[in-house]
């Protein structure tokens, strides 16, 4: 075994990888991580081999980027924030300790939080011009599609976050970071506040309370109510929005790398990120699964029916909230989820039947042939959805929730991608369209 030796940029060189093609060999360096990962390095692939490319559709052999911000190993179910076990974390931090870690690498001591804080809040305000831009949607307009085009437009009133000077300078980055903490719950809460006819509030200036406590109260506090939410809905909140704030390479994460890559600003690559995120095959599949479980009761809850359609390759329905491109295990956070929804149900005095189906289509998955063959496990949305039907969010704005939390990991992974000076994405394709032909008009 060759002795280890390591790059430039610290990465161990731990073996070489040899690729031959038309009876010529290149070698390429293969590196490994810091948990044993491994992966071959082929940037000089194309100029070795004079145009010789990869192909790995959804990307599912290919890491993108190196990074230090999160591990998730699929096959352990093991998920850790800088080091941290996130299970440790959902029990014993706060989630803007947890933003604070995810951002800058290192737990915050008090006084670092406390200012991280209150430059958050200082910075929470929302243009009221804004609210123009919130009027003109039709009230049928879906929360997320409003949050992505309002994280775009808040660019226009903080024209600074896209200038290239002023995010390369230390001081330039942390108040573009701390704007969008603070202004985007604002954005979240305004979604909540004019679907229930609620006067919208524009700053965070609640001093007092902490990140996750001044969320509810920018979502629930009614007008001329002393708002004091109850501790079970503080910590189970405190606790999803932990689980859910950063997923290392997933795909509205990988967006926001490749938007960031072309030196966008923070606010239009986190826009881009809400975008990816919708979709119903990632965060999106917290609302499809809350719609699958009220269709399976409205069926008569027979939650053995689903599963077969689950498996019929004929059927297009899937079991929403479960399987997942890297854990082929019990994802780490839906086992904290599920625990969390028995504990703060109990608490508030509701038996949800839709959290008993829940469990019955699990229970059914897991000891069928289909699913164990295939490694499909309740993922983070499978449980979360009941939750925040308990805490009286409505299904269309489950995925805002989830933005809620990712936004510390994207904003992580933004930053890491400039800091690192990443290269611009830009993947390369293997053409298979039309050889070339000569114009001839058929009109
Ligand atoms: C998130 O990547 C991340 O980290 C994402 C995330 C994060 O924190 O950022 O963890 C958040 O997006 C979680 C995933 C939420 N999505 C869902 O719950 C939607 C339902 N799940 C699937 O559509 C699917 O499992 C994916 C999209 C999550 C993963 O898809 P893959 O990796 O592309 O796998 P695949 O679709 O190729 O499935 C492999 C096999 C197929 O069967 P065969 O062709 O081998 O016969 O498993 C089957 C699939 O049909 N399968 C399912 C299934 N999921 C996979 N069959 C029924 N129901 C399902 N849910």
């Amino acid at each position: 075994m060759q002795k280890l030796k390591t790059t430039s940029n610290n990465l161990i060189v731990s073996d070489k990888a040899t690729i031959s093609i038309d009876g010529e060999s290149y070698d390429f360096p293969v590196y490994k991580g810091i948990e044993g990962d491994v992966c071959i390095d082929i940037k000089n692939l194309r100029s070795l081999s004079e145009g010789v490319t990869t192909i790995d559709r959804g990307f599912k052999n290919t890491a993108s980027c190196e990074s230090k911000i999160t591990y998730l190993d699929g096959e352990k179910g093991i998920l850790r924030y800088r080091g941290y076990d996130v299970e440790e974390l959902a029990k014993k931090a706060s989630f803007l300790e947890v933003a604070y870690l995810l951002i800058f690498g290192e737990l915050p001591g008090k006084e670092e939080l406390d200012k991280f804080h209150d430059d958050i809040v200082d910075n929470s305000i929302v243009n009221d011009d804004v609210k123009k831009i919130v009027d003109a949607f039709p009230s049928s307009a879906h929360p997320m599609g409003v949050l992505s085009s309002l994280t775009s437009a808040l660019t226009a009133f903080n024209p600074n976050d896209v200038s290239l000077d002023y995010v390369r300078s230390k001081e330039g980055m942390y108040e573009t970071i701390v704007k969008v903490l603070g202004k985007i719950p604002i954005l979240v809460g305004w979604s909540y506040r004019k679907q229930n006819g609620f006067p919208l509030q524009y700053s965070m200036k609640i001093r007092n309370l902490d990140y996750t406590d001044m969320i509810l109260h920018l979502l629930f506090k009614k007008p001329n109510d002393e708002y004091r939410p109850e501790k079970p809905l503080i910590d189970v909140f405190n606790k999803l929005l932990i689980l859910h704030a950063d997923h290392e390479q997933n795909c509205s994460t990988s967006t926001v790398r490749i938007v960031g890559s072309s030196h966008a600003g923070l606010f239009p690559s986190i826009s881009a990120g809400i975008s990816a995120l919708w979709g119903p095959l990632h965060g999106g599949a917290n609302q499809a699964v809350l719609e699958m479980l009220k269709a399976i009761q409205e069926d008569g809850g027979n939650t053995k029916k689903y599963i077969r359609k689950a498996k019929d390759k004929e059927d297009p329905f899937r079991l929403m909230g479960f399987g997942h491109r890297v854990y082929k295990n019990y994802d780490p956070r839906a086992k904290i989820i599920k625990a969390a929804a028995d504990k703060f149900l109990k608490s508030i005095g509701v038996d949800d039947p839709l959290l008993q189906i829940a469990k019955e289509l699990e229970e059914n998955a897991l000891k069928d042939k289909y699913f164990i063959d295939r490694k499909l496990f309740p993922n983070v949305d499978f449980y979360s959805g009941v939750i925040y039907r308990a805490m009286g969010i409505p299904p269309n704005m489950y995925t805002i929730m989830f933005v809620l939390g990712r936004l510390p990991g994207w904003i992580a992974q933004w930053r890491e991608m400039r800091l690192m000076k990443e290269p611009i994405g830009r993947p390369r394709q293997l053409f298979t369209g039309s050889a070339p032909r000569k114009f001839k008009s058929k009109k």
